[in-house]
């Protein structure tokens, strides 16, 4: 008999009708409940017989009872939407098992046994991509953070840390190539045309770690000798027709395991290295031991389909998963309110690879943009928690940016307070000491301060507390002394009505208005609520340039005069606080004239000073055009209405829109010049010839909105004569907006040109969804009923829905519409994949801080959402958190 079409069908066992329907008020876990598991799992045997609509999944488990544990005897497996269809203690059939819910529990009389279980999953219909899954053809894994309990029944929990032996067996032609964690060790076919692989991870992991893919795949094949001599087998496989998409990820990955060596000490430990691209993923990638499963979108780059943008983020995404061998796989996290633990630290591991990669000035600017468009946000709406969460109903909802992000931010404050030489002693330690366990925040901290010699007691606070600190700064000057006050406080946020002040380090430079030189930067702490810092021998009073690179993820609130920041925004020598001038410049400005506090001097003041600043900008020699291009950005509407109590959105959008179109006017012929020379330009994947794109398409951005009819005529020509990406869709970003014919010519030819290549496709639904065309909301809907459109997959729906979302034209508009259709998107989306339904949420639930008559009408898409009977547990923690 064929057994993968055998029937899903339980073991003999009564309990499994009371299996209890899962409960609408979804349990709260919470952090301080943690109790060490009572069983641990030493080896696990898996086998599978695969089928795309069929899979039965055999284990074996060798269980042990954890002397750390409670005693219990009874042994705890969790399970998701599957059934024992038979279970063995010791080799003899049980019936005495029963369910708790989801989960299997069997009695245990002994300190150790053999526990074998079977089920049967069905890869096609999953369409939550959790688990065993079917795309595009192929099977493939994703078990962070609970998947593998919805493949087999075990102990899903990330400190039972097992052996992994996996044998799979499968139809050859469907399923040519069969991979899973470790080496491969043997391998076979059977009579039936069917053939199987057996595949040992040496290296004790948690379940979420576990990885399998089956399918038809092809390889880009390299090799890397680590600093000890070991040759790994680097692999990268795609599927057929995407392998000369591959080469980028494979530089990426192999200049990834060179700088882990050099930057932080780390060597890779297994002879082989897979990367499989998979087209339908909730995420970017995972890090799986031995065997990553990434997105098609941080793999696949070739100058013809990819921007300068999709490279660096492939580069950022490869490293991060390779960073996280050590950080993550070789120390884990204990429970699931560590995350930050490995993503956090592997967040800062993945920038200061990139950094070192390309331009850390770029980098650094690039990643705080990042940081204030969607964690402050977040840190200061309804879904704000500490980078280690307290609680959670579904840990899906805290893979958050202020887990990744901030977290990341956490630990560059160490870095900065202690030296790199000294922060490098700290993660030694860390490494050192935690290898192979599973390890918490608080194991990183307690390293960190007796490698490095910190005291981090105070510092602690940072991973308790949740929301974005607020710094108060005046500078005053006396005779020949300049006098800093700082005070900071920390908003409340739900759960923390009250907060103690943190540590907060800052970079300053205080510069002579004469020579336009500083005094040398310094670095102080601020640790009391308000303090003092006094410095002398200033005849005059300095310029302060404060928070250089971004030393500390706060909001600094500095009063000050125009000219101070057209000083800085022309002379600081460090490029982010040089950025961060501009940006305050045009921030104080559009908060002015949104908050109508701008009569016509004041404007036409504001508009100076901000046009001598970005004339500068746009002429200076000394700066490189990847750092121009940067400094030309205005800031994000998202944080400009951060900046407001309360927002109103199309005030924002429309003040906006008319600086840009000010500046466009103001300096056509600067920006025309700037475009000609950047079309001049050759491509190449230089920095000088990514520079002159990065600057061609911001100029035609200003262009166009100065004068449309020239921004369209160089947006056509761009788009004509583009030979790469970067310059196609940077021109029709351009076009797209405009109400004009050449629009409706580039987006068909676009079409018509990519129609085969499903991430180019992605571009074409999110440009359109992106735009400020007036009749946006309008090709939104038509685009949701194009026959490319489809929502059981994750990127389609991203590109067309959350570029909705955070376009704030689309997303604001006054009619509401913007938010019945993201409302009606989570409703019909949940039902087929939750976890990305429940990422729509938190546009909705800024509601709190928008004016009252949008207010309303977002609160209502949450009520209306909240009002559905069958919710799954991640929209309904992220609904009902945003109504509360
Ligand atoms: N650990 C992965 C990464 O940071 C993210 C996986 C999260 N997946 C999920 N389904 N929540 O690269
Ligand atoms: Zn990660």
């Amino acid at each position: 008999m064929d057994i993968a079409s055998r029937p899903a069908e339980p073991a003999e066992n009564t309990q499994v009708a009371d299996a209890a329907p899962p409960p609408t008020a979804p349990p709260v876990i919470r952090r301080e409940d943690y109790q060490p598991p009572a069983w641990l799992v030493p080896e696990t045997g898996l086998e599978f017989t695969l089928g795309i609509d069929a899979t039965l999944v055999a284990s074996k488990l060798r269980v042990v009872r954890n002397p750390d544990g409670s005693g219990d005897a009874v042994l705890r497996l969790n399970g998701d939407q599957i059934v024992p269809l038979a279970v063995r203690v010791d080799g003899a059939a049980v019936n005495d098992w029963r369910l708790d819910g989801p989960d299997l529990l069997i009695d245990l009389p002994g300190a150790e046994h053999l526990v074998e279980v079977e089920t049967q999953v069905n890869p096609a219909a999953n369409s939550q991509l959790m688990g065993l899954y079917a795309s595009n053809g192929m099977l493939c894994t994703q078990c962070e953070a609970e998947g593998f309990r919805r493949i087999t029944f075990f102990p899903d929990r990330p400190d039972v840390l097992s052996t992994y032996s996996v044998r799979m067996t499968g139809d050859k032609g469907t399923f040519p190539i069969l991979l899973s964690n470790g080496n491969c060790t043997a391998q076979g076919e059977n009579a039936d045309g069917t053939h199987w692989a057996e595949w040992h991870d040496p290296w004790p992991k948690p379940s979420y770690l576990f990885a399998l893919v089956a399918g038809e795949l092809v390889a880009n094949h390299d090799t890397f000798t680590t600093t000890s001599g070991r040759k790994v087998d680097c692999n990268i496989w795609v599927r057929p027709g995407d392998e000369d998409r591959t080469q980028h990820a494979m530089d990426s990955l192999i200049a990834s395991m060179k700088w882990d060596e050099e930057a932080f000490g780390r060597e890779y430990d297994l002879d082989l290295f897979n990367i499989v691209a998979v087209s339908d993923f909730n995420m970017g990638a995972m890090e799986n031991k031995g065997l990553n499963v990434f997105n098609t979108r941080y793999v696949l780059a070739d100058p013809e389909t990819a921007t300068d943008a999709d490279y660096d983020a492939v580069e950022g995404v490869i490293g991060h998963e390779y960073f996280h061998n050590w950080s993550g796989n070789r120390i884990t996290c204990r429970d699931w309110f560590q995350l930050s633990l490995k993503e956090g630290f592997t967040v800062l591991r993945d920038q200061l690879f990139s950094a070192d990669m390309g331009s850390e000035a770029v980098k650094r600017i690039e990643d705080v943009r990042v940081l204030r468009s969607a964690q402050f946000p977040e840190d200061s709406g309804p879904l704000a928690h500490p980078i280690r969460p307290d609680s959670y109903q579904e840990i899906s909802n805290f893979y958050t940016a202020t887990v990744y992000n901030k977290g990341a931010e956490v630990i560059r404050m160490m870095r900065t307070m202690a030296g790199p030489q000294q922060f490098r002693k700290g993660t030694d330690l860390y490494f050192d000491r935690h290898d192979g366990e599973a390890a918490t925040c608080e194991d990183f901290v307690r390293s960190m301060e007796q490698g490095s010699g910190l005291d981090l007691a105070q510092f602690r606070l940072w991973y308790s507390q949740a929301g974005t600190p607020q710094v108060a700064v005046t500078l005053k000057h006396e005779g020949t002394t300049a006098t800093l006050h700082l005070s900071q406080t920390v908003p409340p946020t739900p759960g923390q009505p009250e907060k103690q002040p943190v540590p907060i380090p800052l970079r300053i430079g205080l510069f002579d208005r004469e020579s336009k030189e500083h005094t040398g930067e310094q670095l102080i702490v601020l640790t009391k609520a308000s303090d003092t810092f006094v410095f002398e021998d200033f005849a005059k009073l300095p310029v302060l340039s404060i928070n250089r690179g971004f030393s500390a993820p706060v909001s600094i609130e500095f009063d000050r005069p125009n000219e101070d920041l057209v000083f800085l925004a022309a002379h600081d020598d460090d490029p982010f606080a040089r950025y961060e001038a501009m940006q305050s410049l045009v921030v104080q400005h559009l908060v002015a004239a949104v908050s109508g506090g701008l009569n016509d001097a004041a404007r036409t003041a504001g508009r100076a000073a901000i046009g001598q600043a970005f004339a500068a900008i746009v002429t200076d020699p000394a700066l490189d055009d990847l750092m121009r291009g940067e400094l030309m950005i205005l800031p994000a509407e998202s944080y400009l209405a951060e900046q407001m109590l309360i927002a109103d959105p199309g005030a924002i959008h429309a003040e906006r829109e008319a600086l840009k179109a000010w500046l466009g006017c103001e300096y056509a012929e600067a920006l025309g010049a700037l475009h000609d020379r950047a079309v001049g330009v050759p491509y190449s994947r230089d920095a000088a010839a990514r520079g002159a794109r990065k600057i061609k398409s911001q100029a035609l951005g200003y262009i166009a909105a100065g004068n449309k009819a020239e921004g369209a005529r160089r947006a056509i020509a761009q788009y004509r004569s583009a030979d790469n990406m970067t310059d196609r869709q940077g021109a029709l970003l351009i076009l797209s907006s405009l109400d004009v014919p050449e629009r409706e010519e580039a987006l068909a030819d676009f079409h018509a040109r990519y129609e085969a290549n499903a991430l180019v496709i992605d571009k074409w639904f999110s440009l359109q969804a992106g735009s400020f065309h007036p009749d946006v909301l309008t090709h939104i809907r038509e685009l949701a009923g194009h026959p490319d459109f489809t929502m059981t997959n994750p990127n389609r729906v991203r590109a067309l829905y959350m570029a909705a979302a955070v376009n704030p034209k689309a997303f604001h508009d006054e009619s509401g519409e913007g938010y019945r259709l993201i409302g009606d998107l989570i409703r019909r989306l949940d039902p087929i994949n939750p976890q990305t339904a429940a990422r729509f949420v938190p546009s909705l639930g800024r509601w709190r801080r928008i004016e009252p008559v949008r207010a309303a009408m977002m609160r209502e898409e949450l009520q209306k959402t909240a009002a559905e009977p069958d919710l799954s547990r991640d929209v309904r923690e992220q609904v009902t958190k945003s109504l509360g």
